[in-house]
This record gives structure tokens, C-alpha cells and sequence, in this order.
């Protein structure tokens, strides 16, 4: 499996990306475009699919530095992130034990500016644990979850359709799930024969179908700040599924 998310450059990128503040973003002095400003808030907003009806226990794969599972926390009284990157699960971990951590945000070559990432407020520390471990081989010790949340994740698994077939042991019947995905698919993560014939949205319904409903689809758009003039901008497919 690629470990693309162990570099120091990647950590800072994804801290930037759950923790900033928007002017730590995209800083005032610029005019930046409106797509732009509305791309934030990403790990905030995919969680935000979840119906309002409350809900026990929660587990967010391939939680990355823990932004989503911080916001899911607000909601769920057991919230599981796990990550196959243990520099991410470490600074998640951090951030969950109430300390800060120092961070660079690269501006260009080797000019950065320090920043602070800490715990979001009002979220509860005791209700979440991060643990490291592979989205395609998860222990049947793990359990089962009202809520699954899965933002970003499926376009980077080596085996993806194995990360598909153990989605209907991991929800609970009339639980919910959530997938986003930039449909981003790359040999550099994924083998090509392993990738879907057609759209990424008819493979989810054919192998879903069985176990679940989908409830609705829209796009989310995000933003990566690579440098101070250089961004990723991209629109990921959200679906909510309800376990039949
Ligand atoms: C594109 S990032 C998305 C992270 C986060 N969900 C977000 O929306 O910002 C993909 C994440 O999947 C993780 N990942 C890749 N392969 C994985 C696997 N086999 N099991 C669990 N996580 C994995 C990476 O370490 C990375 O954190």
C-alpha cells in the first residue's frame, strides 16, 4: 500500500485541511474567488448527511487526522476513527488528549508560517478513540455502528470492492452510511483492473443495492492548500445509504 500519507508534507497539508481557521486558508489580504471560501469546511460537512435522529455508536474510516470524527463526536456517544497512517492516527491521537500540535503551512519553496492545530471546541474527548488499521481488513472484533462515515477514502484503496463487501457487517440494520468520494481514481493507489467500468456512482448501487438504500446524492466541493498559490479544488460525490 503506498505511504504517500506518512510524509511530514502531507501531515501538515491535512492538519491545515481539519483545523485551520478559514483566514488561515485563505488569508484576507487576497481576493479570493467564491468557490474557493465555500470549499472549506469539508470534514464538517459530509458529516453533516447524517440524518438528525440520534444514534449510539459511530466509526469514521480513513478519518485522516480525526476532523470528522471530532464533529461526529457532537452527535454520537462512541465515535471510532481509524486511519491506515500512523502519523495521522498519532496526531490525532495528540489533538484528542487535549494537546496542541506546531505545524507549518508551506507559502513556497522553503518559506512556511508556523501554526497551531488543536481540539475542536465543544467536542468530547471520551467519546472517541483512534486506532490505526487497514479499511479493506477490519476485525470482526470491531463490531457494528449505527453511523459509518467514509469521506475521500474508497479512490485510495488498493482493493476497494473488499472495502464495499464489508460495509453490510459494519452498519447496523436501519443504520446509515455515508460515502463521499472525488471519484479520483489513480494507479498510484489503485490497480486499474481494480478500478469501476463505468461511473463510480453505478458501481456503488450495483454492490450496495442489496444491503442498502440510497437515501440521497449531492456534490461536496473541498479545498487542499498546497502553497499560497497553489490549491487543489475538488467536488466529491456524496451518497447516503440506509441499512436495509
Ligand atoms: C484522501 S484522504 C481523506 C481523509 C479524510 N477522510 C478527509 O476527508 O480529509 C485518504 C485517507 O485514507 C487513508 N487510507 C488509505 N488507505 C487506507 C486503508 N487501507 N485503510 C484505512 N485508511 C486508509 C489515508 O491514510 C488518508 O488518511
Amino acid at each position: 500500500m503506498s505511504d504517500t500519507y506518512e510524509s511530514s508534507r502531507l501531515l501538515d497539508e491535512y492538519l491545515l485541511f481539519h483545523y485551520a481557521t478559514a483566514d488561515e486558508v485563505l488569508p484576507p489580504d487576497v481576493a479570493w474567488p467564491a468557490a474557493m471560501r465555500d470549499a472549506l469546511g469539508f470534514t464538517r460537512r459530509t458529516v453533516s448527511h447524517f440524518s438528525k435522529r440520534s444514534a449510539a455508536s459511530a466509526l469514521d474510516l480513513g478519518c485522516a487526522v480525526g476532523g470528522s470524527t471530532f464533529e461526529m463526536s457532537r452527535c454520537y456517544e462512541k465515535v471510532i476513527g481509524i486511519d491506515f497512517s500512523h502519523s495521522f492516527i498519532n496526531a490525532a491521537e495528540t489533538l484528542r488528549l487535549g494537546e496542541n500540535i506546531s505545524y507549518q503551512r508551506l507559502e513556497e519553496a522553503q518559506l512556511t508560517t508556523k501554526l497551531v492545530a488543536q481540539r475542536p471546541q465543544d467536542t468530547d474527548a471520551s467519546r472517541i478513540r483512534f486506532h490505526h488499521g487497514d479499511a479493506m481488513n477490519l476485525p470482526t472484533s470491531l463490531g457494528s455502528f449505527d453511523r459509518v462515515h467514509a469521506a475521500n477514502l474508497v479512490c485510495r484503496l488498493p482493493e476497494p470492492l473488499r472495502f464495499l463487501q464489508r460495509l453490510p457487517s459494519l452498519v447496523n440494520p436501519g443504520g446509515e452510511l455515508v460515502l463521499a468520494t472525488p471519484c479520483t481514481w489513480l494507479a498510484e493507489f489503485t490497480p486499474p483492473q481494480n478500478w469501476p467500468t463505468g461511473s463510480t456512482l453505478d458501481w456503488l448501487h450495483e454492490v450496495l443495492r442489496p444491503d442498502f438504500e440510497l437515501q440521497h446524492q449531492c456534490d461536496e466541493p473541498f479545498l487542499i492548500r498546497e502553497t499560497a498559490r497553489k490549491f487543489q479544488w475538488s467536488r466529491s460525490l456524496v451518497t447516503t445509504w440506509h441499512r436495509k
